[in-house]
């Protein structure tokens, strides 16, 4: 039987240059769709899939994700003075994290995300875990780290989600190469990162939702550069075929590229039609917005 996961890996020290003025001063994780920060999506869809212990991969100028995960004691105190203010309250209780299940490393230089990954090696151990990249939001139940840990269970091994994208967008993403897709599960049989479209071998990409087995740590001490000279994760991912089982699940649910302006409007705009609380509203703004 496969070992639970119980970890997962926020890389986080990104500069977010594509938001730059907005990320000069502010970790891009803490960017709002809606009324919460993207790092506290991430943080749920790991909650809701059982995952409560976390590995934040930060640098500098990151303090805001560590201090959002925390209590803030003015805040909930004047919150909690002021008698209708009870549902705000419960708001920023909620985004925190139980105490000791959360570690916040710095890695230090921008080496890649798989050297972003390797700086949880202590933290992590030897057990699966998952990682999740936060600028890739996803929606809907089960979350797609729910249905990640749900078929490593099934499967065993290492578990990556994909999502079928256009050829031309092949050189945006790590590319998976598949056989045998059953109930949405493929064999992994090869991995690219970022090909250029005549050269990816499928137009499946991996979409920033992984479950791993600790062997990965294997590759990436190593220290290998890849495209664009970062250490990859994909490259140490591509090592690890032929070992144990690794597998592709192709992922059905909303998915928003919050990593682009235009991804991340897009992510505002369906997230608030999506929420009851929000839909009849913004449906109207819309409405009008488009009118003119
Ligand atoms: C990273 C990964 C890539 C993956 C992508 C998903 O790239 O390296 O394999 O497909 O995230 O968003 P990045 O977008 O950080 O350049």
């Amino acid at each position: 039987m496969a070992q639970r996961v119980r970890k997962a890996v926020l890389p986080v020290a990104g500069l977010g240059t594509r938001f730059l003025p907005a990320t000069k001063a502010m970790a891009k994780e803490m960017l709002t769709v809606v009324d919460r920060p993207l790092i506290q999506y991430a943080v749920e869809e790991c909650l809701a899939a059982g995952i409560e212990e976390f590995v934040f991969v930060t640098g500098r100028n990151k303090g805001a994700i560590e201090d959002h995960f925390d209590h803030a004691y003015e805040l909930e105190a004047t919150l909690a003075q002021r008698g209708n203010k009870q549902a705000e309250l419960k708001q920023a209780e909620q985004a925190t994290i139980k105490p000791g299940n959360a570690i916040f490393t710095r890695q230090q230089k921008p080496l890649g995300l798989g050297h972003a990954v390797w700086c949880a090696k202590p933290w992590i151990g030897r057990e699966p875990f998952a990682v999740l990249l936060p600028d890739e939001l996803m929606v809907g139940t089960p979350t797609c780290t729910a249905q990640l840990v749900a078929a490593s269970e099934t499967t065993g091994g290492s578990v990556v989600a994909v999502v079928e994208v256009p050829r031309e967008q092949t050189k945006s993403y790590g590319i998976a190469a598949i056989k045998g897709e059953k109930n949405g599960l493929a064999e992994i049989t090869g991995l690219v990162e970022k090909p250029r479209p005549e050269e990816a071998p499928s137009n499946w990409a991996l979409i920033g939702r992984y479950v791993l087995e600790p062997e990965v740590f294997d590759h990436l001490d190593r220290h290998e550069t890849g495209a664009g000279g970062e250490i990859q994760l994909t490259d140490a991912l591509a090592k690890m075929i032929g070992g144990k089982p690794f597998h592709a699940m192709r992922y059905s649910g909303g998915r928003y590229d919050c990593g682009n302006r235009l991804g991340f409007l897009e992510a505002n705009v369906a997230v608030a039609l999506g929420r009851a609380d929000t839909a009849g509203e913004t449906r109207a703004l819309l409405e009008r917005l488009l009118k003119g």
